[in-house]
Parts: structure tokens; sequence; C-alpha cells
């Protein structure tokens, strides 16, 4: 009777365990992020991949893991916290307000909040049963994207300062197998340089120290493939990006159990955070997607959520432009831009777009050594001011943009001149040049506020300025601030000085498309990106560097955000560079008075080509069909949601004999029911077409077998329409 008794109450209390312990599954489309948690300890993840059809099934996924012991039972803990058990690396690290360096995060509630249909957040409170100290972990689910946004929220509930050593906005934990790293590279006109190995145990670290121009040798946008590489079209593969414009840090642990623990965060390298009492830390969003289909179906889901909800006017329209840059440098006048405008208008783009060297007196910009800061226009250069050229742009029939870096100052300028205390440098030692300038101290508001002018002065005195290309060409050396108290608070109050200044910008001038450049691409992030309209991805304008580089930001970043200029890098004739600019926001930034006759009609007509194509361009989805790292042709399909309408760009990356598309390329996305007719557009002058375009494929073919673009030694680019019937 005893016994039995025995057997009964311990059945109870293990069904209370079972019972007590809440499943929180956090659902798209696709996947479920799976949590699971009791009041007594804190959070585990349990699960990140394709969801289960019964939503009841989430509970028994843990038990079927017997992968050992992690020895303190936080290894899978969703916020990892230090200084009691754990024993790998957290996602928070404090000390408290009495110097203690311990923290518990325990599970106290949870909440889900629906924004619309598509978006909810779901929130998860944990607190410390020993500190006043809480956490919130958000969860925001764009569901049909299959996109999560994950963030964090430090509250400090004790009598003093806390001070946070290490304040992650996610922490990841995934099981078993095997995992490989897609990560990128890069340097001044060598953005997105791919490298991919498999993860071995211990730990590997993403991250940036720059302050800004952040990604300049590293981004934050990486891949995890679980079990095998994922290809194109299959593979379970994850995305990750950081949404922040300052230092990150991630970092990839693979644990003796094999599971794999993905922590990241602002890099709170040199950033200790003092948090007040009642203060609350909030970190940037981390972004992840997962695809069981490959890399290809990844890249649609975070495009797509990059258009619908990030991109500022992310389904809107762009515009084409006339880009002085490397067609003048600091080389110009008012005369010489008053033809660029009249060629503007004759190559048949919206708008010019003047580049840097239009400003300072006393020290002018007529090179990369002085002016910088000194935001009045050049009197010798421009003695009627920009007004004079918004008007001639006016009487062109064309819109006029402007290039600024109002983050930074040469030492060689007025404003240093006036204001020594508002530039980023330790007063003590010597400076340090990154292209002969320094960066503006943006924590201090006096200095958001003149960032803010220099924009707000330039829309005040010529309210049709159509265009600001913002760029940022400095890293940050000898981090240091005049006026902020706390130093170790420099980075990240960078960062919130700049985003404040956007805000405002943004407030006052919601709708105005900005380029957010970092000579070349090393600001692009989703951070910035709900502030600008599209990114320069590089200063490397080679055509068949950029059908690489744009290869893989196309991973991450939708095509509308790429603005793509023709320039006259490269060996390649016109029409090859012309193709490639056009797999984006295309731009020029060519002499036009330089082109041969037929060079000139095949961009005029190439414009208009575009002008009719680039909603399936902008709005369409990508399929890599055929990848320039593994062939002698690169294929890109463009397709429109309803299946009807793609464009399919196909070079030749390899100058090997008789390289060329010796087989089909097989398409994908297609609708295997439907018909398509195929025919070849931005034919050169004077050039036949070898694609009969009398033609009728099925999708099913076209997917099947494939169809070839006819690409050879004299044919090394190729851009198709196809179109059902
Ligand atoms: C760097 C940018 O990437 C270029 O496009 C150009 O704007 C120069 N800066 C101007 O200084």
């Amino acid at each position: 009777m005893k016994l039995s008794f025995t057997l009964f109450s311990g059945l109870m209390l293990c069904l209370l365990e079972v019972k007590s312990q809440t499943v929180i599954p956090i659902e798209t489309k696709q996947n479920a992020i799976v949590l699971q948690a009791d009041t007594k300890t804190s959070v585990k993840m349990v699960y990140y991949g394709p969801k289960l059809a019964a939503q009841g099934d989430y509970a028994n996924i843990l038990s079927s893991y017997k992968q050992g012991s992690d020895y303190t039972g936080l290894n899978d803990d969703a916020y990892t916290t230090s200084g009691t058990r754990n024993l790998f690396e957290p996602a928070i690290t404090v000390t408290h307000a009495d110097g203690n360096n311990s923290l518990d995060l325990h599970y106290v509630t949870h909440s889900v909040k629906k924004e619309s249909d598509n978006v909810s957040i779901t929130s998860i409170v944990l607190k410390d049963p020993v500190y006043n100290l809480e956490t919130t972990l958000y969860y925001k689910v764009y569901y049909n994207e299959n996109v999560v946004e994950q963030w964090s929220e430090i509250k400090n509930n004790e009598k003093g300062n806390v001070t946070l050593h290490k304040f992650a906005s996610a922490n990841l934990y995934l099981r078993g197998g095997s995992f490989y790293l897609t990560q990128y590279h890069g340097d001044w006109a060598k953005e997105m340089q791919p490298e991919e190995t498999k993860i071995t145990h211990g730990i590997k670290t993403l991250d940036s120290k720059l302050g800004t121009r952040a990604n300049l040798f590293q981004p934050s946008v990486f891949m995890v493939s679980m079990d095998k590489p994922a290809t194109e079209n299959e593979g379970t593969v994850l995305y990750g990006t950081l949404a922040y414009s300052g230092n990150f840090r991630t970092d990839l642990e693979l644990d003796h159990l094999d599971n794999l623990r993905i922590i990241s965060g602002i890099n709170n390298y040199a950033s200790e955070y003092s948090l007040k009492p009642n203060e609350v830390f909030t970190t940037p969003a981390f972004l992840t997607t997962l695809s069981t289909t490959g890399k290809g179906t990844a890249s649609r889901n975070l495009q797509a959520w990059a258009r619908n909800y990030r991109l500022l006017d992310g389904k809107g329209t762009r515009l084409t432009l006339l880009n002085n840059w490397e067609a003048t440098y600091f080389d110009f006048d008012e005369n010489k831009l008053f033809g660029l405008i009249k060629d503007t208008k004759k190559l048949g783009v919206d708008m010019f777009l003047l580049d840097d060297g239009w400003f300072a007196n006393k020290y002018p910009r007529n090179g990369d050594v002085a002016g910088l800061g000194d935001w009045d226009e050049n009197k010798k250069k421009l003695p009627n001011g920009i007004s004079s050229l918004v008007k001639e742009a006016k009487n062109n029939d064309v819109k006029f943009g402007i290039w600024i870096e109002p983050e930074m100052v040469n030492p060689k300028s007025e404003l240093y001149e006036k204001h020594p205390d508002w530039v980023v440098k330790e007063a003590k030692r010597e400076e340090f040049y990154f292209r002969n300038q320094l960066v503006l101290d943006l924590t201090n508001p006096k200095v958001q506020d003149f960032v803010f002018g220099v924009v707000d002065d330039l829309f005040t005195k010529n309210p049709e300025l159509a265009y600001i290309k913002w760029d940022c060409n400095a890293v940050i050396y000898n981090a240091h601030s005049a006026t902020l108290k706390n130093q170790s608070h420099f980075y990240i109050e960078y960062v919130r000085g700049l985003y404040k200044v956007l805000e405002r910008i943004r407030k006052k001038y919601p709708t105005v498309p900005m380029m957010l450049c970092s000579g070349g691409g090393g600001r692009v992030d989703y951070g910035a990106l709900q502030y600008f309209t599209e990114f320069w991805p590089s200063d490397n304008t080679d055509p068949l560097e950029r059908i690489f580089m744009q290869w893989e930001y196309s991973y991450f970043y939708p095509a509308i955000s790429s603005s793509n200029h023709v320039t006259d890098w490269g060996k390649q004739p016109i029409k090859f560079r012309t193709d490639v600019a056009m797999m984006g926001k295309m731009g020029f930034d060519i002499v036009v008075g330089h082109l041969s006759p037929n060079d000139l009609a095949f961009c005029q007509d190439a414009i208009k080509t575009y002008n009719q194509v680039k909603p399936v361009i902008w709005q369409g989805d990508q399929y890599r069909l055929s990848n320039p790292r593994e062939n002698s042709v690169a294929s890109m399909l463009y397709l429109t949601e309803d299946k009807k309408t793609g464009i399919v760009f196909n070079y030749l990356v390899s100058n090997r004999y008789a390289e060329g598309s010796k087989l089909p390329i097989r398409f994908n996305g297609l609708d295997a029911a439907k018909k398509y007719k195929i025919s070849e557009i931005n034919v050169y002058p004077g050039a036949k077409s070898s694609i009969d375009n009398s033609k009728i494929y099925t999708g099913d073919f076209l997917m099947k077998i494939g169809f070839n673009p006819d690409v050879n030694q004299s044919r090394t680019s190729v851009v198709l329409k196809i179109e059902a019937q």
C-alpha cells in the first residue's frame, strides 16, 4: 500500500514537473523557434528549425536528444548569464550595484502581442531571483517572410548603478550534427568576399571595432548551414545579421555536446555600460531567417522582408542618375556641371548627382586633404551656389542630388579650427587620420545639431533638392569624446547620436531618397537601411568584380537597394557594364561626351528598356541560376510574384579558351504549367541576337532542361526577357 502510494505521488510530481514546463513556440510560416521555461530556472532554447505539424510535439523534442551532460543545466539557455554555473560564452555579464558579479535570469512570464496579421512580438520577462535586475527577450516574427528579429531589454531595478560588461541582442542554441559557416571579409574595393568553413569546437568571432565604416573588414551578415553546406536550392541554412551601424560581435561557439551557440550583439569591446537605477538598455535587433530549401529561399525571405518592412520606401520607386565623381573628381566648376546636367538629359536618366568637391572656401575642397566640414558652396567653383545648379537641372527637366559627408572633418578646415572639441581624438596624443580626416563626435548633442543642420540647410535653401548621397569614409581612431562623461559609452553613444540625427532628418524629410555610402559598402546594415533608400556596394565598379560582389550582397539585400553605376572601371564593353548595372538600381558615372555614337545610342535605349523592366528587377524574386564562383557563366533571374515576367542576366566570367554556355542553364521558380516566350533585350546597335524569340517553352522544360543564352566570347553579356503567354 505504502509502495503504491509512493509510486503514485512520484508519478504526480513527474506530471506536475512536465506541466510546470511552459513551451513557447514562436512560429513563422515555415519555421519555429521553440523555447521552454519554468519559473524555477532560465528559459531554454529547444529548437530552431522547420515547424512541426502538431504544436504538442514540441514538448517531446528535448527528450529525443541523448548527447550527454552539460554539467550546468545552462548550455541551452535562451539568454546565457555568467557568474554562476555557466561554463561557456555568456550573452550577458554584469556587476551589480553591490559589486557582485553573478547573474541568474529565471523565467517570470511571457506574452504575445499581435501588431498585424503578419507581425507579432513574443516577449519573455526574466528576473534574477536574488538581484533586482530584469531582462525582457523579444522575438518579433514576420510570419510570411520567415524572418525573426530578436532583441533584449535590460532593466536595472537595483538601488545603484549596474555595470553591463556584455549585453547581447540574441542567443541561439542549435542542436547537433555539424555546422558550416559562410562569413565575409573585405577592404576598400573588395567588399563581400565569402569564405566557408566547417565550424570546429571552440569559438569563432565575427566582429568589428572600427566604430564608423564598421563593415570595412567584415560585415555582420553570415550564414550557418546545418549538417552539410547548403547550396542554392538544397540544405538547411540560417542567415543572421545584426541591424546595427557600429561595432558588432557575433560569437559562434561549438560546445562539447556538438551544439552551436550563436550570440550576437553590440561589441562589448571598450564598451562597459553603466546602467543607472530604472534605466533600460535596449539592444539593437539581431535578424535571422531559416530555410530548409537552400540559400535561395533564405535570400528571398530576407529580401522580401527588407522591401516590406525595413528599407525606406522598399516598395517605392528610385531615380536613375548620372554621377560626376569619376567623370570629374574634384575638378569642376559651374560651367562644367551645366554641361553634365545637359548630358543627364541627353542620356535619359532622372537625375544629376553632384559628388564631393562643391564646398569650402578658406580651405577649398579641391582634393581629399582639406575643406571637409565647411559646407558652404565654394565660391570659385560655384559662384551662384547650389541653387543655380538646381535651377539648371529643372530647366533641363531632370532632378538634382548632392553628396555630403556630414559626420567627418578635415583637420584643415574652418570647422576644425572653430570646434576642435567636436572631433573624436585623444587630446594628449598625436592625431591619426583615415583618408586625411577625422570623425566628428556624434555623442555630443551640439554636433548632432550641426550634422542635422548640414542636411536641413541644404533643403531649406533648395527645397527642390531631390536626393542625398551620405558618405562616411573614415573609421574611428583614438575613440574619445571631449564632452562625454563616461568614455566607455563612447562607441554606443556615437551610434545613438547618428540614429538620432537620421530620425530627425526622416521626421522632417520622410521620403527624400538617400544613398548610404561609406567609401563603398562600409556601412551596409539593416540598422542604417531604415533611413536610406539604397546603398553603395563598393567603389569597385569593374563589372566583372561587381558580378561576384552583387551576387553575395543579393543573399542579404534586395536589388532595389543596390546602387550599381556604369563607370570606366574594367575592360568590358559598355553593354556588359550597363547590363551589370541594371541588376539593381542603375546609374552612370561616365563622361557622356566620350561615348561613341553607338555606345551612346545603346545607353539611351538601355535606359528606356530599364524603365520598362525595373519593376521586375526591384520587386521580383531573385533566383541564382549559375554561380560565377563555380561556372564560366553567371546567370541570375528576377521573376515577378505571379511568375509571368522574368529578366535573366547572363555573363561570361572566364577568359579561357572556348568557354561559354555549353550547357543549358536550368531556370527556377517558374510555373511549370505556364508557357513562356524568351527574347533577348539590350542588344547592341547593329548586333543580331542569336536567340530565336518565336519559340515557346513550358516552365517545366525550362526548369528541368533549361535554356541556353548562347553566351560565348563574342556574346559575353546576354540579357533575356521571359514572358508567360
Ligand atoms: C567615397 C565614395 O565611395 C565615392 O563614391 C565618392 O563619393 C568619394 N567618396 C568622394 O570623396
